[in-house]
Order: structure tokens, then sequence, then C-alpha cells
């Protein structure tokens, strides 16, 4: 989730550059950088926050009309100086910034390095610039020629601007699921991730599809397919203004992220989940395997929403790998003296990699020897770094502070190591596996048209807006998202919300219910279905209101339940998926009705760094 500009015409590029990626951090930033041309192509790129990069530039500032600049979310290598775009090829001949991640960036580098070329950085997008390069100089041609073969060569996900001082009237852009716009003025063009960095300049808008590039000078721009084709594109104009461009048009940063959700997970997925060979790739888990394969015991620790996502891990691994799990919060693993010994592994999950109670499991199970891996978000983050070796959610970054987008990345994450390591022991054979393949494949789609449900599901919060208590029900992997649908509702609209297993009502929580207790019960029609729904009647004899969560084309509830949403049939552990979705809108439709400030509820922190 990277942010990218660029500008061609007549004003100074540095301020339009520096202003836009100021804009654009908050898709994330862990560095930034400039390339203008002025004669050849000056680069400056700093580590942190935009403001960093500025005050390199008041010490050596670059004079020019064209250029581009680029806000980092690291993915490929930690984020420093030198894994900061742009990245140059050829003696800084061009320069080139680049969004989403190439996935045969390995091959393409170990071609290269056999040609004699050497690599200053640890991303794919060094490794791009100079696969461009090589095939310019092979063929001898134009540089957004080069651009366009190099890219037919290239598997994965791109949103990319290129300048080159050979061809210093033009920049070279291009799109493959990553988001890129031209934005179209008077003598003068500008490219953005969004509109954002360039809104004050121009309202009119030619969006860029997958698939497509541009060539845009000062006075014209061509747009065409990668395999060469032209392309006639529409001017639209815009009518957003600029928080709600940033919000990529929601009211909130939580609602932005529960609806990206599905290419959220296509991300998280890409490269790895391999249905044509039926394969798990995880390349960050690779040297550990061995170990994993042979472990006698898994323990995951995590806070909060991770946590929750841990306990579906913890019904994934066994199911898959049949080594036992244990689940810890963190916060208890690291002052009860835990039992570690040889052959144990320690999972730790943390969207920020930031979180002191989760960095302290690591260091606590490093002490003792013990093999440490991390789930995390944030590339290059202090627990990515220490853990011993894991895998990224590539969920880009997560803006508000009640964690959705980053759940369902964790539980699909750890549904593949689940299956990578099944896969390697031999608990579960290439039929079953097929089937999970497939199951996670679809899960993307399935999400949207949960979420084509948001407008029923905003209506329906009108009648839950006053209540003053929740109880979630779920069994087996669908208990954690009872925990986490009250935990959403509690964090962001400050009504009190219990999560429980549906069958343990019967041992207390039953009291709490009569008339005014709204219960969300997640009735998913598996081998447990039955006992659930001997819960729902038990409930409704109470005069309970049930909400129920339930598989499309299930009316039995119909009768029993005040509310019933549908969400597609998956396999069973992968249920959390869509189960979750209908409650992460309904504590959002709620918190904003109640007048909540759903981004940044009260007392709480996105990042939680002390103890
Ligand atoms: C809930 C929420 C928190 C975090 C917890 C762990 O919506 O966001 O409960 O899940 O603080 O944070 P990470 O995953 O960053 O370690």
């Amino acid at each position: 989730m990277c942010g990218i500009v660029g500008y061609i015409g007549a004003r100074e590029a540095s301020d339009i550059l520096v202003t836009g990626l100021k804009r654009l951090e908050y898709r994330g930033y862990d560095s930034a950088g400039i390339a203008v041309l002025n004669g050849s192509v000056k680069v400056r790129k700093k580590e942190g926050k935009v403001s960093e990069l500025e005050t390199v530039l008041n010490g050596q500032p670059v004079d020019g009309s064209v250029g581009m600049g680029h806000t980092r979310w690291a993915t490929h290598g930690v984020p420093n100086d030198v894994n900061a775009h742009p990245h140059t090829a050829d003696n800084g001949r061009f320069a080139i910034i680049h969004n989403g991640i190439i996935e045969n960036y390995a091959v393409l580098k170990k071609q290269l390095a056999e040609k004699g070329y050497t690599f200053t950085s640890d991303t794919d997008t060094e490794v791009l610039a100079h696969f461009i390069d090589d095939v310019q100089k092979e063929a001898n041609l134009s540089f957004a020629e080069a651009v366009r073969q190099a890219l037919t060569q290239v598997d994965g996900a791109y949103g990319l601007v290129a300048v080159s001082q050979d061809e210093p009237d033009m920049l070279v852009v291009a799109r493959n699921g990553s988001p890129l716009l031209l934005g179209i003025g008077e003598g003068e063009h500008f490219i953005g991730s969004d509109a954002s960095p360039f809104i004050e300049y121009t309202r009119n808008v030619v969006y860029l599809n997958d698939g497509e590039m541009a060539v845009v000078r000062r006075n014209s721009y061509e747009v065409f397919k990668i395999d060469g084709a032209p392309v006639a594109k529409e001017v639209h104009a815009l009518e957003w203004d600029l928080e709600e461009i940033e919000k990529g048009g929601y009211e909130h940063f939580m609602l932005k992220e529960i609806m990206e959700q599905p290419e959220v997970l296509e991300n998280a997925m890409r490269g790895r989940v391999r249905l044509d060979d039926n394969q798990i790739r995880l390349g960050g888990l690779a040297d550990v395997m061995p170990q994993l394969v042979n472990a006698e015991r898994i323990i995951i620790c995590a806070c909060g929403t991770s946590w929750h996502a841990a306990l579906v891990g913890e019904y994934l691994i066994e199911k898959h790998t049949r080594i036992p799990v244990e689940v810890e919060y963190a916060s208890e693993f690291r002052y009860r003296d835990p039992i570690l010994k040889d052959g144990d592994v320690v999972l730790v999950i943390s969207q920020s990699g930031e979180t002191a109670d989760t960095l302290a499991a690591v260091r606590q199970a490093q002490q003792a020897g013990i093999l440490t891996l991390g789930v995390v978000n944030t590339v290059g983050s202090t627990i990515a770094r220490e853990t011993d070796a894991g895998v990224y959610l590539h969920a880009g970054p997560e803006i508000g502070v009640a964690s959705t987008k980053a759940f369902t990345a964790q539980v699909v994450v750890l549904t593949m190591i689940a299956l990578a390591i099944g896969k390697e022991r031999g608990t579960i054979d290439e039929g079953t596996l097929h089937t999970f393949l497939q199951g996670l494949t679809a899960i993307p789609d399935q999400i949207r048209s949960v979420l084509a449900q948001s407008e029923q599901i905003k209506e329906l919060s009108h009648d839950y807006k006053t209540a003053d208590n929740f109880l979630y029900l779920g069994r087996g992997c669908n208990f954690p998202v009872a925990l986490e649908g009250a935990l959403k509702l509690k964090e962001i609209s400050y009504i009190h919300a219990e999560g429980y297993p549906a069958a343990e009502m019967k041992h207390g929580p039953i009291a709490l219910i009569d008339r005014f207790m709204p219960v969300v019960v997640i009735a998913m029609k598996d081998a447990i279905y039955d006992k659930v729904v001997s819960g729902i009647e038990e409930v409704a004899a109470r005069e309970g209101a049930v909400i129920a969560i339930t598989e499309e084309g299930n009316d039995e509830l119909d009768d029993l339940c005040k509310v019933v949403l549908h969400v597609p049939r998956s396999l069973e552990c992968l249920e959390p998926l869509l189960t979750v979705i209908p409650l992460q809108l309904l504590s959002y439709y709620v918190a904003v009705l109640r007048d909540c400030n759903v981004d940044q509820p009260r007392n709480l922190a996105k990042s939680v760094t002390v103890e």
C-alpha cells in the first residue's frame, strides 16, 4: 500500500511531489523518496516520514519540472534508506518507483546476477529496474518499449512510474493490481495512487485499469495495454474533497478497511496459494520448515484481535498437522514462567509488530533457545526483525484503531501455514489440500457478497444503537469470531459485550437474557449446528433478541430469530473469514449511530508499545 505521485509540466516538481507524498502518508510510511530530472536523474530518499525526506531536500534541493515520488510500506527488505524508492539502474540513467510485489523477482534476480548485475538493496523493485535495463539493451529499445516488454515477463502486482534521462520529456506509467490515475491539466500532467496529490491543480482524471500503461508528456498522454494495443480513455471529473480521497470515499478508515478485505486477502495469498500444482509457497518459512515439521508443540502468543486469530489458528493447525497447539495471551505468557522445551515452537501474531507484550514473549522464547516465528503486517517492525522466521500479511497499513482487515489476513496466513506444515508432515492428503486451496481462493469473492449486504446491516443497526449489553455466541472455530465480534462492538461503540462458546451459556450467561439483551449467534450448518440451534431456542424462550449468522439457503432460523444474516457456505475452518464480516459491519454502523469516534476510540492506541 505504498503511495505514488508523479509530475510533468512547468512547475517545480519537488514541491508538488513532497506535498503529494505527505497526503499519501496515510497509506503507510516507512520511507520516502523522489527522483527529479534535470539533465540527469537526481534521487533523494530517506527512511522515516516524509518530513525526514524534506530535511534531506532542504540540504540538497533538486530543481526540475519532471519527477516522481514514493512513500514506501515495505514488502521486501527492511525499511531503510537503501531499500527506499526510487531505485535506479545503469548508473542512474533511469529510475523507477513501484507499489506491489514482483512474484518472480527471485528468478529474475538470479538471471541478472549471472549476467553480472549487482544489487544494492533487498527489494524486488531494484530487480525490476535492472531487468528493464537488460531488456532495453538486449534489443536496443526505446525506454517506454523496454518497460512494456519487461512487464510482459513479470508476474505479480505493480503500480509503476519510470523516468529516464535519455528521454527526459516523459514519464512511463503502468498498472497491474495497484491503483494509479492520471491528473489531466493544461500543459501539465500528474500521476497519483489516488487524486490527493494533485486535487488542487485538476479534478479531471483518467483511471488506468489493470494491464494498462501510459506514456505521459506535458501536453499529451497515450494509454495502451501491456501487450501494446492502444486504449481510448475517458476523462472523469472528480467531486471528492481531499479527506474523502484519502479514505477512498468512505466516511471512516475502519469502513474502508472492512470493505477492502477481498483485495487484502488476494494480496495475502498472491504467489503463495498455488492451485495449479497444489502447493503453498511461504518463502519466509522455507529455512525453518524441517523444524516445524518435527515440532512437538506450537505455542501461539498474541494480544487482542490477534489473539482471536490465534484461537482460529489453533483449530487450523491442530486439524491439519496434528501438532498440539496452545494459545497464550502474550501478556500472561511473559510473567508465568512458561515451561518451554526442545521441540517447542513459539509463533507470535501482531498486526503492528510492535506490541510490547508480544515482543516480550518473543524474547523470552529466544532466551530459552526456542524457535520463534512471526505473523506480522508491518514489514521491518521489531517483532518482524527479532523473530527467527515468519510470514507477512501484506494487508497494507491498518489505520482504524479497531483491527478488521488484519484479522482476516491473519486467519488466511495461519491457514496457509497449517496447510504447508500438514503437507510436509503428510497429515493432509493431496485431495483435501486441493479442496482447501480452492476454498481459500473462493473466499475474496464470498466476502464481496457479504459486503454487499452492508446497507441491510446499516438499516438494522438502528434497532441496537441504544442497547446497553450484547452477547455473542459461537462454537468451534466460530467461538473466536464471537469474541472478536464482542471486542469490536465494545471498543468502538462503548456498548458492553461478551463473547462466549454457545454451550457455555447455560453455565451462567443465560441469567442475563431478557428482552433487552441482543444475542448474536453464529449458527453455521456444521457438525454442531443442532446444538447451537438448541441454544438459540433457549434464548428465544427468554425473549432474547437473536441476530443469527447462518449460511445461504438456511431458512430454518427465520421464525426463531429477530434477524437472520446469511454468508456463503465454505469449509468449516474457513468460516471465520466470512462470519466475522457482518459483525464488523454491525459494530461499525452501531458506533456511527452513537456518534462515536470510530477510527480513534477513546483510551485506545493503534499500537500498544508499553505494558
Ligand atoms: C482490537 C485491536 C487490538 C489489537 C492488539 C494487538 O481491534 O486492534 O486488540 O489487536 O492491541 O495488536 P497487534 O496485532 O498490533 O500486536
